[in-house]
């Protein structure tokens, strides 16, 4: 395997200077000043730039006491802190900042950082949600007003995207990332990056974005959050590593490691992925942050034997900034004076977080970011709302519509909006709020009642509760097992309608950070409510607001229509209710499949066809006795009011050469009555490989917009390049040999045709 040592951090990042894709984060007049700065700086000012404090505010780690804090406020006037996270808004940001530039003997700016993850004030749908609307413009579009929002309140760094692929919807942050795919969450990653980062850094509504966790976080084993990874190689290049490199393509200006350890080595502690792969192979030229206190859990991790150790271990193998360990800013100035660290390594990581710092503007004014004004402006755009609504319109994925019950017609008589989610304006905004306000989303029963006539009459009721007492990022959600009380009324509410739109699912914290579960099916009294309102009146609409994938059991046979509306953001309410009746025709297709079983999980559409794939007479394979292997919902599945069809495809040529590329196209047809959109998908089987290669592979899709009886030609443009994989020599490259080609509307109802790499 060829794999880049690390020789110099510094000479291999300024080596890189021409293709360095980060946005002007590296050229020669900055490293100039970069070289100037740093010939004056102590080694304890030095080490400063590498140690992050968090602010009071939403700790995702055991929180910082009053008398750190004080220690902070101290360091940050001594110039030993180089960032803050969890400080937000213009003028507590703008007050920070005055103690670091006033006070410090350098005046060297810090940068303040926030998970923005998926908006900051208007929220959009959370990431995975988001995703499934397979518009990479639309998740470039919500990326950008997160950090219009941000950046006007004294942001200058968000920790995301976070392109974590996993195949385990038990893992509760699988929400926050885009799903099973490598290659739609590359697309993903590229788009949210740009989204942030936008053409310069130095704007005054772009952030810097960060790509985490790098890497194999979303692999933990059993689902279980920060549990242990082990991950081949190949399966790490092949699999989790794409997004990453697409990112640190697009110029992504810093990454965040993992809390996971992989085949033993925790994430921050790993010089295989941090230098050698990310500064080496892709020259990557920003700064790498470590996950909240990772440093120090490489001592429980077993991995180090004290705090002192694990810095040594941290800053050898390439993360460059401490977040909340408080590991460097202790210990790392003596290491270097001890002969145990090389001053090298401190000076490289130093330079990194200060091309970030120039790239921002922050040395020409600290204050640039802090602007009450512009603040008061942004966070009150209604512009944001509408754009919130379009794009949680565009993530909804219809999943059943037995019956055609969807769309409905407005002019019901009677429509009950019953669920513990129905009338909740707080759920949709899902975990990972950033300074969204609590109970601030339009619910579904007001989004169902602005859009339909005053003739209509709207009933409703929560039947049961889902969750009791708080409901923020640290309370564990209480699920409610034994109130029934509100059942009765539901059914009665349910009798008196001629549609129900039941409305159930997950709180906002049910997903999200330390929430895996080893059950994902309905929590509660969910499905009492279900079977009690379905006997009531069989007309029902099961409004899914979900983080995650669930298990729907029983209800999936048993309910006739599924609409997925995920948490959908600040203008959920709204965006449901033009889709449930036919405003917007809904295309949304799942980024993640829905198992019909939690025993099916980890699972993917891109499996490997094992030596016994079945079903054969004679011998036994690769099955469950009790259950079908096959999702509920595959990946790239989701149903439109309008049916589309798809002709056999067309290759241009039967066979391309290594450098070659090959035109696959298909004709969509919009073989019903309404106007929709399609998301079209290539898929590709490479048959033989020296190493086994998935059954199918996304390699491309489009959207397309059909009128009825429109037909449109889809044409993909495959290159070999797009077959290239991590092999058996360890080399990224297309092996010659028969390659099956696939179109379709998802990843398990394709047509099918083929081609020959010579
Ligand atoms: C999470 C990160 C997050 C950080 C800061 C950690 O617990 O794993 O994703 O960016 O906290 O809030």
């Amino acid at each position: 395997m060829h794999v880049v040592r690390f020789v110099g951090a510094l000479a291999l990042s300024l080596a890189f200077i021409p293709g360095a894709g980060a946005q002007g984060l590296v050229n020669p007049a900055t490293e100039k000043r970069i070289d100037a700065l740093l010939a004056q700086m102590t080694l304890e000012e030095k080490v400063g730039q590498l140690n992050q404090y968090s602010s009071a505010f939403d700790v995702t780690g055991p929180a910082p006491s009053a008398g750190a804090q004080k220690v902070m406020y101290d360091q940050v006037r001594q110039g030993l802190v180089g960032s803050v996270l969890n400080v937000t808004g213009a003028e507590a940001t703008r007050k920070m900042q005055q103690l670091a530039v006033e006070n410090s003997r350098l005046k060297i700016p810090m940068i303040f950082g926030l998970d923005v993850i998926h908006g900051y004030r208007t929220m959009f749908p959370t990431p995975l949600g988001e995703t499934a609307s397979w518009d990479m413009g639309a998740l470039e579009q919500s990326a950008r007003i997160a950090a219009t929002e941000a950046a006007a309140a004294g942001l200058h760094w968000t920790f995301g995207p976070m392109m974590d692929v996993s195949w385990d919807a038990r893992w509760g942050r699988i929400m926050e990332g885009a799903g099973e795919d490598p290659y739609l969450g590359a697309q993903a990653a590229v788009a949210r990056v740009r989204g942030f980062q936008g053409r310069d850094l130095g704007a005054l509504d772009t952030i810097a974005a960060c790509a985490k966790h790098y890497a194999g976080y979303g692999f933990s084993e059993a689902g279980r959050d920060y549990n242990t990874v082990d991950l081949s190689e190949q399966r790490l290049r092949n699999v989790v590593l794409p997004p990453f490199k697409a990112a640190a393509e697009a110029g992504v200006a810093t990454f965040m490691n993992s809390f996971n350890e992989i085949a033993g080595i925790p994430s921050t502690g790993n010089p295989h992925l941090q230098r050698d792969i990310l500064k080496g192979e892709w020259g990557f030229p920003g700064f790498v942050v470590s996950d909240w206190g990772s440093i120090g859990e490489m001592v429980p991790h077993g991995y180090a034997e004290s705090l002192e150790h694990a810095s040594r271990i941290a800053i050898t193998a390439g993360s460059d900034m401490d977040m909340e360990s408080r590991g460097y800013v202790a210990h790392l100035a003596a290491l270097v004076k001890a002969g145990q660290v090389d001053v090298t390594l401190v000076d490289d990581a130093v330079r990194r977080v200060l091309r970030v710092k120039f790239a921002l503007g922050l040395f020409d004014d600290p204050y640039r970011y802090s602007d009450v004004a512009r603040e008061k402006q942004a966070l009150a755009s209604p512009a944001h709302a509408a754009a919130a609504r379009d794009v949680a319109r565009k993530s909804i994925v219809l999943l059943k519509n037995d019956g055609g019950l969807l769309p409905l017609d407005k002019g019901a008589k009677t429509i009950a909006v019953i669920g513990p989610l129905a009338a909740d304006k707080d759920a949709p905004l899902g975990n990972w709020r950033a300074q969204a306000i609590a109970g601030s989303a339009v619910s579904l029963l007001e989004g169902i009642q602005a859009a339909v006539p005053s003739t209509t009459r709207v009933v409703h009721a929560e039947g049961v509760k889902l969750v009791t007492g708080p409901r923020n990022f640290m309370a564990r959600s209480v699920i409610n097992t034994t109130d029934r009380s509100g059942i009765p009324a539901a059914v009665e509410a349910a009798r008196s309608a001629d549609v129900v739109v039941l409305a159930v699912g997950e709180d906002a914290f049910q997903s999200g950070e330390g929430r895996s579960q080893v059950d994902i099916g309905f929590k509660g009294l969910q499905e009492e409510l279900i079977k009690a309102v379905l006997e009531a009146n069989k007309r029902v609409v099961l409004v899914l607001m979900t983080g995650r994938p669930l298990t729907l059991g029983w209800t999936a046979d048993s309910v006739p229509v599924i609409v997925e509306a995920w948490h959908g953001g600040s203008q959920a309410g709204h965006a449901i209710a033009d889709v449930l009746f036919g405003d917007t025709n809904p295309s949304g297709k799942l980024p993640v499949a829905f198992p019909r079983h939690v025993g099916q999980l980890p699972m993917t559409y891109a499996h490997k066809n094992t030596g016994r794939p079945g079903p054969e007479p004679g011998v036994t394979w690769s099955a469950y006795t009790d259950m079908s292997n096959d999702p509920l919902y595959p990946f790239g599945y989701g149903l439109s009011y309008t049916t589309f069809t798809y002709s056999e495809p067309r290759v241009s040529a039967a066979q391309i050469g290594r450098d070659g590329s090959v035109q696959v196209s298909t004709t969509v047809t919009n073989a019903g009555q309404r106007a929709g959109v399609e998301v079209v998908q290539l898929y590709v089987r490479d048959l033989v490989g020296s190493l086994t290669r998935p059954v199918k592979e996304l390699k491309g899709f489009q959207k397309v917009d059909l009128q009825p009886g429109q037909s449109r030609e889809v044409t993909f443009t495959l290159r070999a390049s797009d077959l290239a994989f991590y092999t058996a020599a360890g080399k990224w490259e297309a092996e010659p040999g028969a390659f099956k080609v696939f179109v379709g509307g998802n990843s398990r109802d394709v047509k099918e045709t083929g081609l020959t790499l010579k």
